[in-house]
């Protein structure tokens, strides 16, 4: 099988070297080719060029793209996209002037959500996740991380970290699991949570590696949730089982998460909406991605990461959607990139960055997804007619992604 798309008017993010992410001042830059072919072998990209450079290159399936924009599709890296049910109450209730603390106090957030979970099952969870992911990958995303962290028992946890694997198994997009048992501590260890740490480390983390169900660790460390030191006990033991940390830090309080992250060579610490100097100074130098999720801030009214400051800083960027019940009911990477530029100051630039070579390094997986270069994963996207890859964020809340190609696969 092979598809040749040709006169792109623009070729997006077509690096000839396999960068593996880009930060600061590298992030304003999207290498881009006018006027353009790419040809895809089976799950491959082969060759790209200009148009006055293609010779006789023939293939099975032809697709003009005059007028429109090529990408690499979107790599999402931090999404709970697999869950039960909605908690579209809580969503009313916060309208009426209850904060996410105050339902987390009463029972529920992520509470509800592992009511609900517990008592689905997994063929239905399985078929409630692959409604979603079939959404996100028409809608451009071609990578994706899933957490579990909806379980809170051993069995839910590996119920949910089971179904993640299906969903590896049966799409053709790039699917990357984390552990997240360490989400909230559930109601049986209520006045216990060290008793839950405990069940973690002894009990499921285990059995997470033993079933290779998992290839990071994540744990939510933030005032109610778990402590510095609790997230530390979680990361040395999962790491010990081989899973590499990823951690959900400084959404609602700044308390030395992300120097733990850094010190224990977390891929990426994630949501960063409350920052310090000192956090900036943290991830200097080091191989850990910070990671925003503007679609988070915007449901919850909660302030958005500094980007600026990140990026001014000299620091990498990744952009995410955090899909998940609770704080972000919405796995668009098309409007977080769009929010990423108009609510964090993000130039498109540095937002299209953000949301395919740096999110591709959250998940672990920027040697073979994240640009267009030789060599690496069939997996990009052909816009509609548009004027220029500005009107991407732009035009936000619209669809302009045509057609969208994963593992060298036209996305029905
Ligand atoms: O990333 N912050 C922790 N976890 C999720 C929200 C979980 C929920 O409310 O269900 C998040 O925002
Ligand atoms: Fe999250």
């Amino acid at each position: 099988m092979s598809i040749l798309i040709t006169n792109i008017k623009q070729l997006l993010q077509a690096r000839a070297h396999n960068v593996l992410k880009v930060s600061g001042t590298e992030m304003n830059q999207l290498s881009l080719l006018e006027n353009a072919y790419l040809l895809i072998e089976h799950d491959t990209i082969v060759e790209y060029g200009e148009m006055k450079d293609i010779g006789g290159i023939e293939a099975e399936t032809t697709i003009d793209a005059t007028g429109k924009i090529v990408l690499p599709t979107w790599c999402d890296s931090h999404t709970h996209l697999v869950y039960a049910g909605n908690r579209e109450q809580e969503f009313v209730d916060r309208i009426n002037g209850l904060s996410y603390e105050d339902i987390a106090n009463r029972g529920g957030g992520i509470l509800n959500s592992a009511e609900k979970l517990q008592n689905t099952t997994e063929d239905e969870l399985y078929n409630q996740a692959v409604y979603r992911l079939k959404n996100v990958m028409r809608l451009g995303t071609g990578a994706i991380e899933i957490k579990s962290g909806y379980g809170l028992t051993t069995e839910s946890e590996l119920k949910m970290l089971r179904v993640i694997s299906r969903l590896k198994r049966d799409f053709p997009l790039k699917v990357m699991a984390t552990f997240l048992g360490a989400h909230a501590v559930p109601k049986e260890f209520k006045d216990n949570k060290t008793g839950y740490v405990d069940h973690i480390i002894n009990d499921m983390i285990p059995k997470v590696a033993k079933d290779l169900l998992a290839q990071y660790i994540d744990v939510f460390c933030e005032s109610g949730y778990f402590s510095i030191e609790d997230t530390e006990r979680i990361l040395e033991a999962g790491k010990k089982h081989g899973l590499t940390p990823k951690i959900h830090v400084n959404q609602f309080n700044a308390f030395g998460g992300v120097a733990l992250g850094v010190k224990h060579e977390a891929l990426s610490v994630d949501h960063l909406e409350v920052l310090n100097p000192k956090d900036i100074e943290a991830l200097k130098g080091s191989k850990t991605m910070p990671v925003a999720l503007p679609s988070c801030s915007y449901f919850i009214s909660i302030p958005y990461t500094p980007a600026r400051q990140i990026i001014d800083a000299g620091l990498p960027l990744a952009l995410a959607t955090d899909y998940n019940p609770g704080t972000t009911p919405s796995g668009n990477m098309n409007f977080v990139v769009s929010t990423a530029c108009i609510k964090m100051k993000m130039t498109p630039e540095e937002a299209i960055n953000a949301a395919t070579i740096n999110g591709a390094y959250a998940m672990g997986v920027s040697n073979m997804f994240g640009s267009i270069t030789r060599g690496k994963k069939a997996n990009v996207m052909i816009t509609k007619a548009i004027p220029s890859y500005n009107y991407l964020p732009y035009a936000f809340g619209e669809n302009n992604i045509e057609t969208v190609i994963i593992n060298g696969e036209i996305i029905e």
